[in-house]
C-alpha cells in the first residue's frame, strides 16, 4: 500500500513541479535556478573591492583625489588638450563612443568603460597590464593618446602637483634641466633617457609609478551602478513582486533566460560585472592589421616584461603578493586573437561594440554571435545559436535592461 502511494505523490509532486516551473516562465517568473543564476548577475552580487599589495594608496582617500585631478589633466599631454578624461568622459559610462579612441593621434582600439574596472584582473582589451596604476601611465607615454614622456610627467607634478604629491608619496627629486626623455619615445625622446644617469632614471619612474598609483585610487572609487535587472533581481529575491521599472516585461524575462541559456552568453559574461575578465577568441576580425594583432597572446611577453608590473622594483607587494602574474597561462595557442569580455553593464547605451568598434549595433552583435563565423586566426570559442527573430529581440531586450 505505502510504495505506490509514496510513488504517486512523488509522480504528484513532480507534475505540480513541471507545471509551476511553465506558470512561472509564463508568467514575469523564473524558476528557481534561473532566479540563482540571476542572481550571481546582480549587483547583489558584487564582492568587497579586492586589495591591491602592488599600490601602497590604493585605497588612501588623498591619493584619490590627486587621481582624480590627474585623470582630468590636459597639462599631462604633448598638445595640452589630452586628458584620460578626453577619452573616459564620465557623462558617457567613461567610455568616448567612438570605433577608434582620439587623442594627439588615433589609437587602434577603441575606449574601455572604467566603471568597476578595479575588479579586473588584468586591465586593457588583451590583458597586457597587471594593475590599474601601470596600466595608467601607458597612454601618458603613447604617441597617439597624450604624447608625453615620463620626465615631463615627473616635472608637470613637481610644477604643479608638489604639495598633494609630497604629502602621499615624500620628496620629489630634482628635475631641473631635464629634456623629454622617455626609453618609449622617439629617437630623441630615447637617446635623452639614454643619457639620464640610473639613479636620475629610477626618480623619475619613481614620480611616474606614483602619479598612476593615485590615478589608481581615484578609479577604485567607480563603482559600477545599479540598473533595471538589479532592481528586478533584488525584489525577486526578497520575494516581492518587481515594481516600477524594475517589473522586467516577459520579453526581457525571456531574454535572459536566452542569455543564461541557449544563447550561453554566460559562458564568458558571466558575474555582477558580467565579464569573466579571461580572454577568449570570438572570431571578431581586427580591422586595419589582421595578422600581427594576435590579442592576449601577445599580451602574455609584454606584461611579463613590464618593469611597472606587480613583481617590478615600483610595485609596493611583495612576490607572494603577485600570484596572478607569477601563475598566469602562458598558453599562446590558446589565447591567439583572444580578447577580455567588456563588462555588459551599460552596454546598449554605448555603441559601436567590441575593440575596435568593428560591430556598429547591438542587433548585430546578436547576429555575430549567433551565426558565430570562424575566427581569420585562432579558435573561435563560438558555435551558431539558430535563435529565432523573437528570441534575437528578446536578448536585445534584456541587453537593454543592463
Ligand atoms: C586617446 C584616448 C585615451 C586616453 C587619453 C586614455 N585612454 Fe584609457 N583607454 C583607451 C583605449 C583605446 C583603451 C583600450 C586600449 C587597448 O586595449 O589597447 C583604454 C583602456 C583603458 C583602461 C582599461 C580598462 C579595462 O577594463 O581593462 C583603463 C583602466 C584606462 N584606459 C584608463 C585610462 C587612464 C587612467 C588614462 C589617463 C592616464 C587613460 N585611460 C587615457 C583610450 C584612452
Ligand atoms: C566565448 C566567450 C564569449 C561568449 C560565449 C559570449 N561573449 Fe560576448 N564577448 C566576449 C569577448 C571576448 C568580447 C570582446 C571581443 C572583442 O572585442 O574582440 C565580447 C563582447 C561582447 C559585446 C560587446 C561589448 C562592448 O562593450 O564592446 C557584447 C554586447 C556581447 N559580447 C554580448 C554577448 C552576448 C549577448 C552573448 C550571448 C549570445 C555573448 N556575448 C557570448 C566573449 C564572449
Amino acid at each position: 500500500m505505502m510504495k505506490p502511494l509514496a510513488l504517486g505523490a512523488v509522480t504528484g509532486l513532480a507534475v505540480i513541479a513541471a507545471a509551476l516551473g511553465y506558470f512561472y516562465s509564463q508568467n514575469n517568473g523564473l524558476t528557481e535556478a534561473e532566479l540563482e543564476t540571476a542572481r550571481t548577475l546582480s549587483l547583489a552580487s558584487l564582492p568587497p573591492l579586492p586589495a591591491d599589495p602592488s599600490n601602497a594608496v590604493a585605497d588612501n582617500p588623498a591619493a584619490a583625489s590627486l587621481g582624480e585631478a590627474l585623470f582630468n589633466e590636459v597639462g599631462l599631454s604633448a598638445n595640452g588638450e589630452v586628458a584620460c578624461a578626453t577619452c573616459h568622459l564620465e557623462s558617457r559610462q567613461f567610455q568616448d563612443d567612438l570605433p577608434l579612441s582620439q587623442g594627439v593621434g588615433t589609437t587602434g582600439r577603441r575606449a574601455m568603460p572604467l566603471r568597476g574596472a578595479a575588479y579586473a584582473t588584468w586591465l586593457f582589451w588583451d590583458g597586457r597590464k597587471d594593475s590599474l596604476w601601470s596600466q595608467a601611465i601607458g597612454p601618458m607615454e603613447s604617441a597617439v593618446e597624450h604624447g608625453f614622456t615620463r620626465s615631463q610627467v615627473a616635472a608637470y607634478i613637481a610644477a604643479h602637483y608638489a604639495e598633494p604629491y609630497k604629502a602621499l608619496f615624500g620628496p620629489l627629486p630634482d628635475l631641473a634641466g631635464i629634456p623629454a626623455a622617455s626609453p618609449l619615445g622617439n629617437d630623441a625622446q630615447q637617446a635623452a633617457w639614454a643619457a639620464l644617469d640610473a639613479d636620475q632614471q629610477d626618480a623619475i619612474n619613481r614620480v611616474f609609478s606614483n602619479a598612476g598609483k593615485a590615478i589608481e585610487a581615484f578609479e577604485r572609487t567607480l563603482m559600477p551602478l545599479e540598473n533595471r535587472f538589479d532592481r528586478f533581481v533584488a525584489a525577486r529575491v526578497a520575494g516581492e513582486t518587481p515594481t516600477g521599472d524594475a517589473a522586467l516585461t516577459p520579453q526581457e524575462i525571456a531574454g535572459f533566460q536566452i542569455f543564461a541559456g541557449k544563447g550561453q552568453c554566460t559562458n564568458c559574461h558571466n558575474g555582477p560585472r558580467l565579464t569573466d575578465e579571461f580572454f577568449h577568441n570570438t572570431g571578431i576580425a581586427s580591422p586595419q592589421d589582421p595578422v600581427t594583432d594576435h590579442g592576449r597572446a601577445s599580451a602574455i611577453a609584454q606584461v611579463e616584461s613590464d618593469e611597472f608590473n606587480c613583481l617590478g622594483p615600483y610595485s609596493d607587494a611583495s612576490p607572494e603578493q603577485c600570484g596572478q602574474l607569477r601563475f598566469m597561462s602562458r598558453d599562446l595557442h590558446l589565447f591567439e586573437r583572444a580578447y577580455k569580455p567588456p563588462s555588459l553593464r551599460g552596454v546598449a547605451d554605448r555603441p559601436p561594440y567590441m575593440h575596435a568598434g568593428q560591430i556598429a549595433t547591438l542587433p548585430l552583435v546578436i547576429e555575430h554571435y549567433n551565426r558565430a563565423s570562424p575566427a581569420i586566426s585562432g579558435h573561435s570559442e563560438l558555435t551558431s545559436l539558430g535563435l529565432s527573430t523573437d528570441e534575437k529581440a528578446a536578448l536585445l531586450a534584456f541587453l537593454q535592461t543592463l
